[in-house]
């Protein structure tokens, strides 16, 4: 089964937004660096991205039946959604949280982030990095279970 990488809203922007917060690497970059990474460690990813609270539910519920872990940058909704939340308390599989930036060094309603309560691991400010090292996370996770 494949790792589901679930990227929130502005994040089709990365690499074009704010770049001195997020780097220059694009989000498309990052799948590319992110899927050579993951056939090294014999893993198979599948990348998501929306601007939609709806659409980022809908496939982590999906992901539960279809996927063997959900590597995810909720973005702004990371503050605010309850519902996505739920969603992963919904998945019994792996789950890492990604923040491209320090999200503890930034404005005070950036440092709390509701899927930290869920998540199996947090990677903040590593810039898009943290993306490969979830990756490398997650295959440790996954060959300690099989
Ligand atoms: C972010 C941090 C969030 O606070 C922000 O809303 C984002 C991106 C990050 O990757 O650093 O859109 O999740």
């Amino acid at each position: 089964k494949p790792i589901y990488v679930i990227n929130g809203p502005n994040l089709n922007l990365l690499g074009h937004r704010e770049p001195e917060i997020y780097g220059h690497e694009t989000l498309g970059d990052v799948e590319r660096t992110c899927a050579d990474l993951a056939r090294h460690h014999q893993l198979e990813l599948r990348f998501f991205q929306s601007n939609a609270e709806h659409e980022l539910i809908d496939w982590i519920q999906e992901a539960r039946e279809a996927a063997a872990g959900i590597i995810i940058n909720p973005a702004a909704y990371s503050h605010t959604s309850i519902a996505i939340l739920d969603a992963l308390r919904a998945c019994s599989f792996p789950v890492l949280e990604v923040h491209v930036s320090n999200i503890h060094q930034r404005e005070p309603f950036r440092h709390h982030s509701h899927m930290s309560a869920r998540a199996d691991g947090v990677i903040v400010g590593c810039g898009t990095q943290g993306y490969e090292l979830a990756v490398l996370r997650m295959a440790r996770l996954l060959s300690a279970g099989r």
